[in-house]
């Protein structure tokens, strides 16, 4: 039995969590710093780092605790060493090692992204599923949207772990030239003053709206039919509310609320017009068009078996009604994490760090954080 302690600290999200054998969670802890962020509409990175310094130790134990471990239980320290801020992965970075060698136990540096690709690999456990290789993984959030072919490594399936941790290979396959689809949805919230992060309230207003009232149209990226663009939605939804002058009125009841610490949905509906409710359904349903058209493309072109979305997107409820919508159509098998893998933990980054142990990668007290840390 390997415990494994994981560390994630790459954006707004200080976390750990111990994982055992890659594949049982005992503890999973999440501290998010929504809160401070809120006001500025987004990640503020000098903030955030300050943030994490104040949250590793009390977040480590919390993980500990609720695992009914000691730190001396601990097999194995797992943290992210990229991609994010650097300022946020430093943290975690530092800690795990001071962490691995005071304890004398292995310490081992984990992609971000692979953390996302093993979220959906935990869920599927948790509920008596494993995907199909090979598979193509939709990574959709705040910070990333990009498409991976995820592979078996042959030289890894010999070195197949006692419970069948298996290493993947991956390969690039699109990826945004500008906004992440997240950022988008911030963005859009941010315009029209419905608060901070915009995703979730936007999926729920979505629901009221005609998503046919507005024509927008996914961005076509030459070169890489599987690339995405954002920036140019997010600046169709601004021009529109900039020709109508009428909205100003909503928009700043809206701000108004939001001052006054009113941000559930259910408070900032009645202030809504329907022209919002429209323009945020039209603009919800030509993103999650985008993100499932090209991924059933990049599934077709390397003939996959399953559909895997991670992220914190994933939890977009017109996301995962079309994906399972299109893949049910199309005989292939489409995987979500929960909501709570979805999004940044560490967990994930526990799981992504089994099979590198049980393989002998492990990260050396001279590894450093990497803010752009390509995972193919
Ligand atoms: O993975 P995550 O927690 O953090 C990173 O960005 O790494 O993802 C947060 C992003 C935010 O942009 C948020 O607006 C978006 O995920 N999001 C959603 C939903 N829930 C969160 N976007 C659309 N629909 C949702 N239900
Ligand atoms: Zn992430």
């Amino acid at each position: 039995m390997t415990r494994i302690l994981g560390i994630e600290s790459s954006c707004d999200e200080t976390a750990a969590a111990v994982v055992v054998d890659g594949c049982e969670i005992l503890s999973s802890i999440v501290a998010s710093q929504i809160d401070i962020h809120r006001k500025y509409g987004g990640v503020v990175p000098e903030l955030a780092s300050r943030e994490h310094l104040r949250q590793i130790v009390p977040v480590v134990r919390e993980a500990l605790g609720e695992a009914k471990l000691a730190i001396a239980d601990v097999d194995a320290v797992a943290v992210t060493q990229g991609p994010g801020l650097v300022g946020s992965l430093l943290v975690g970075v530092t800690y795990g090692k001071v962490l691995a060698s005071s304890l004398g136990r292995p310490l081992v540096a984990v992609n971000h992204l692979e953390g996302h690709v093993h979220a959906v690999f935990l869920e599927a456990h948790i509920a008596g599923r494993r995907p199909e290789l090979p598979a193509v993984c939709l990574i959709v959030s705040g910070g990333h949207t990009v498409l991976y072919d995820v592979q078996t490594e042959a030289a890894a399936t010999a070195r197949e772990g006692k419970n069948g941790a298996q290493r993947f290979c991956y390969a690039r396959m699109g990826q945004t030239r500008d906004d992440a689809a997240g950022e988008a949805y911030d963005k859009v919230a941010k315009l029209l003053a419905l608060g901070y992060p915009g995703g979730p309230v936007i999926d729920q207003l979505a629901e009221d709206g005609n998503p046919h009232a507005f024509r927008f149209t996914p961005a076509v990226t030459r070169g890489n039919p599987l690339d995405f663009s954002f920036s140019g939605i997010k600046t169709a939804v601004l021009r529109y509310v900039r020709a109508h002058p009428e909205m100003s009125g909503e928009i700043a009841a809206r701000e108004a609320a939001l001052q006054r610490g009113e941000r559930k949905v259910a408070q900032l509906r009645p202030s809504c017009s329907r022209l919002t409710r429209d323009l945020v359904a039209s603009f919800q349903r030509c993103v999650v068009s985008d993100l499932v058209n090209r991924t059933l493309a990049a599934a077709e072109e390397r003939d996959a078996r399953a559909m895997l979305i991670s992220g914190g997107v994933a939890a977009n409820s017109e996301l995962r009604r079309t994906f399972e919508e299109e893949a049910g159509a199309r005989g292939l098998e489409v995987f979500f994490p929960s909501r709570a893998l979805s999004t940044d933990n560490a967990a994930m980054i526990a799981a992504a760090a089994y099979p590198r142990l049980l393989a002998g990668e492990l990260g050396t007290m001279e590894m450093n954080a990497e803010a752009n840390f390509p995972l193919a």
